[in-house]
């Protein structure tokens, strides 16, 4: 798809790691010109292989601003919003899907945003194998998908050994941030965060315990679909002890 070196890696991690469940889907939907020309000239600069083998040392790659880790950027709309009201705030995005990649960085082009980095591969790996502890100043997670088949559940990304993985990479204080559309996910992840010994609710004042929606988040394309259908949007904000 791209020129040797040029773009993100189809695999990054590839055999360094057996092939264990993973919470995304590969999809191989088209890069759009604007996507390509974007990546073409940004990716060396503004991208970053989750290839299990490299550390990075996030504070550095920010020139020292306070890094928060978004998982799951989806096409980067919401990132890039949230980056340009915060450019204080190094933004460190992760996602596998590769339009969403460029279009981030096209959106970071326009924007003239300095404070987003994009990370190409498994959040997990990125989390266990390249990041040390206490790095993030915090953690997003908006809309994950929702695997709602009951076989399919062990593919949430919202998991105990995901919480704690990203516990021990937040510095204390820190706030790990979820959003849904998807009800009984909601609740699993009310389950599983209040069930962690590494984070308290921060927000329990909004609807049925939930935070109250934050003024700061930007609607993502998966919330207004989520709207549409009729959805309750649920926002979670657990603070690391
Ligand atoms: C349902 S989409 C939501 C996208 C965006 N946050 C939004 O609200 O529009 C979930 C995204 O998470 C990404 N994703 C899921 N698991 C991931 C993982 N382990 N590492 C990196 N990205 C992941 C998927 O590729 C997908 O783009």
């Amino acid at each position: 798809m791209f020129p040797p070196g040029a773009g993100p890696a189809a695999d990054p991690a590839g055999d360094r790691h057996e092939r264990t469940i993973r919470s995304f889907q590969p999809r191989r939907s088209r890069v759009t010109h604007a996507q390509r020309e974007a990546l073409l000239r940004w990716w060396p600069h503004r991208g970053l292989e989750i290839d299990g083998g490299s550390r990075i040392d996030p504070a550095e790659l920010f020139g020292g601003l306070p890094v928060v880790l978004e998982i799951g950027f989806g096409m980067g709309e919401a990132t890039a919003e949230m980056a340009a009201a915060d450019p204080g705030t190094g933004i460190l995005a992760v996602d596998v899907h590769t339009p969403g990649q460029g279009n981030l960085l096209r959106l970071a082009e326009e924007a003239a945003l300095t404070n987003v980095r994009v990370a190409n591969g498994d959040a997990m790996i990125l989390l266990r194998e390249m990041l040390p502890p206490a790095a993030l100043a915090g953690v997003r997670v908006f809309f994950p998908d929702p695997w709602p088949k009951k076989r399919h559940h062990k593919r949430r990304l919202i998991q105990p050994e995901f919480v704690e993985l990203a516990a021990s990479r937040m510095a204390p204080g820190a706030v790990l941030h979820c959003a849904t559309d998807w009800e009984p996910y909601a609740r699993w992840m009310r389950e599983v965060l209040d069930a962690s010994p590494s984070f308290v609710n921060a927000a329990p004042g909004g609807p049925d315990g939930f935070a109250p929606r934050p003024q700061d988040r930007p609607r993502t394309r998966f919330e207004r679909q989520g709207i549409a259908k009729g959805h309750v949007v649920r926002d979670l904000r657990y603070r690391r002890r």
